[in-house]
């Protein structure tokens, strides 16, 4: 084996965001612009010689050929082995169980998530390090301070490997490994859960389920699982094969994008638990009968009932969510006596709480549920914790959900997106709102009486680091919340996120539609930032 140096130059845009490096696939095709980030994680790394690199994608445009070059450069740069899902495939996840399983030094994930894939639409590619989870900022730091000074890369002189073929290749030096990218998870997902219950449960019809892979990396873990293991009606799982742009979709499972499925939970003859995930598969979402779980409802129920499930029966040391997230599993600790941390949004805030073992179990509202079984959100996983739930207590999603609000209350809850936003008018938006921050509190606005208003900033609590700017948070006495960001994971233009949160004890007012419950916080949202005045944009892009 033959290694060589290229040279190369910078290039100026390397900075990971929210989830890793997400870019146009066609900016991450210009020559050496895949290389020079990989070599410069590479670079910023230490003693990986001799090491195992886990790495695998969503199956997105690019990635077979991108999986090609990092196997190569792995190798020049001495790792000692490569362990690849076959196929070019694992889901987040995934990876993150197999990083954990094979204590391999880390892993190289290639997506961009939920964006939409193809030549035109979006490329990306996340470290995860030793424990599984996502790099942290120290990392992700250091990974474009290297790649700003980036000189040459390494790369091996190999063919290409056959990414189909189960199996070890290579010697001693280096090896390559394609395994299955679903039996290692699967195999852990029946440690989690009561598998048998909810088998019974399906066969006997009391649940029937419908689940959307939504033509992403999903849909031979959720055949494996739901239809062979789980014994759910063949045609359970749709939209079941991996395509390279998702079949033209939005792979994003919210109403919006997950429309075939929620036009079956919400029409006639729905089945009774209907469930997607994401372009990676570590988003879910989650639908009833004519029913949606808001994300946040969903971490808080799943946190009630957490004793219920095998993998919790001796119950949760804490529970975390990200800052924007509701505060609704806030109760649930509160009731059961748990801590609950609140993090900035990102799921790596959350692997230093787990690794801990302060919580068990966390999410984000952008449909993000996991525990520490991994460490990454993880879609199927939340989708079989409900079909457990139902499974034990017999009750319809709906009906577990309004149990819930009927002992805790009801956050409810939604977020405006404005994509594509200039950049300067984004900042200024900002400004606008810092300028605004210290006189607010003690005011009373649109009949809410300010409480705190402030820029987020977080500490964690193991290693002491400190991230500042978050977003900014207007937090009222009688509980409701605004929350602005910037988002870290958009390719074009600023995405501003509204986050609106109201909460609500009379059982009477549960079933208010969340627009019309929010209404006032949403024209109070937009005098505070005038997004619609300063864009000249008319409504947010997505509601969520
Ligand atoms: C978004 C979500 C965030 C999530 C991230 C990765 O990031 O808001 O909760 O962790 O995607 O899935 P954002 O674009 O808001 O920075
Ligand atoms: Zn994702």
């Amino acid at each position: 084996m033959q290694n060589r140096s290229v040279a190369t130059q910078p290039f100026d845009d390397q900075k990971p965001g929210t989830s890793g490096l997400r870019k146009k696939t066609k900016v991450f095709q210009q020559p050496n612009y895949l290389e020079n980030f990989v070599q410069a994680i590479f670079d910023s790394l230490e003693d990986i010689t001799g090491q195992t690199l886990v790495l695998g994608g969503d199956g997105r445009y690019f990635n077979r050929s991108a999986i090609q070059t990092i196997i190569k450069m792995a190798a020049a740069n001495g790792f000692g082995k490569v362990i690849i899902g076959q196929g070019g495939l694992l889901s987040t996840p995934a990876a993150s169980h197999i990083i954990r399983k094979n204590q391999a030094y880390g892993g190289l994930v290639l997506s961009a998530s939920h964006n939409p894939g193809g030549p035109d639409e979006d490329f990306g590619i996340k470290y995860n390090v030793s424990n599984g989870g996502p790099a942290p900022e120290k990392y992700t730091d250091a990974f474009y301070q290297r790649s700003q000074t980036i000189s040459e890369y390494r790369i091996a002189d190999l063919p290409d490997v056959d990414l189909d073929t189960l199996g070890e290749q290579g010697d001693d030096n280096f090896s390559m490994e394609i395994i299955d990218p679903v039996s290692d998870y699967a195999e852990l997902m029946q440690e989690l859960f009561d598998f048998p219950l909810i088998r019974d449960a399906i066969a006997s019809g009391a649940i029937t389920l419908r689940f959307d892979a939504m033509h992403a990396i999903t849909g031979p873990y959720a055949k494996r699982i739901f239809e062979d293991m789980l014994a759910a009606a063949p045609g359970s799982v749709i939209n079941a094969t991996p395509l390279e742009d998702f079949g033209g979709g939005h792979p994003d499972p919210n109403l919006a994008h997950a429309k075939e499925l929620a036009d079956t939970m919400f029409g006639p003859d729905a089945p009774t638990f209907g469930a997607a995930s994401d372009g990676d598969g570590d988003r879910n979402m989650i639908l009833g009968r004519n029913f949606f779980v808001t994300p946040s409802d969903s971490l808080a129920v799943l946190a009630a009932n957490a004793r219920l499930i095998p993998a919790f029966k001796d119950g949760l040391p804490g529970v975390a969510r990200s800052m924007p997230t509701s505060q609704a599993v806030d109760r649930v600790a509160q009731e059961y006596g748990i801590p609950c941390y609140e993090t900035p949004t990102g799921w790596k805030y959350f692997g230093n709480l787990l690794d801990a073992k302060k919580i068990a179990l966390c999410g984000e509202e952008s449909f993000g549920t996991g525990a520490d079984h991994v460490r990454e959100k993880d879609g199927l996983w939340a989708v079989l914790f409900w079909l457990n739930l139902l499974a034990v207590k017999g009750e319809s999603v709906s009906r577990i959900v309004h149990d819930h609000w009927r002992k805790f209350g009801r956050d409810i809850y939604s977020r405006h997106d404005y994509e594509a936003v200039a950049i300067d008018i984004a900042n200024g938006i900002f400004d606008h709102l810092r300028e605004q921050l210290p006189t607010l509190p003690g005011q009373t606005l649109a009949g809410n009486r300010v409480k705190y208003a402030d820029e987020f900033s977080y500490q964690d609590p193991i290693d002491g680091s400190v991230s500042r700017y978050q977003g900014i948070r207007i937090g009222f006495e009688n509980g409701s919340r605004i929350v602005f960001r910037l988002s870290g994971t958009g390719t074009v233009g600023a995405t501003l996120r509204i986050y609106l949160e109201r909460y609500e004890t009379d059982t009477g007012k549960h079933d208010q539609d969340a627009q019309q419950a929010l209404a006032s916080l949403i024209e109070l949202a937009e005098q505070l930032c005038e997004v619609k005045k300063r864009t000249g944009m008319s409504a947010p892009t997505v509601i969520t």
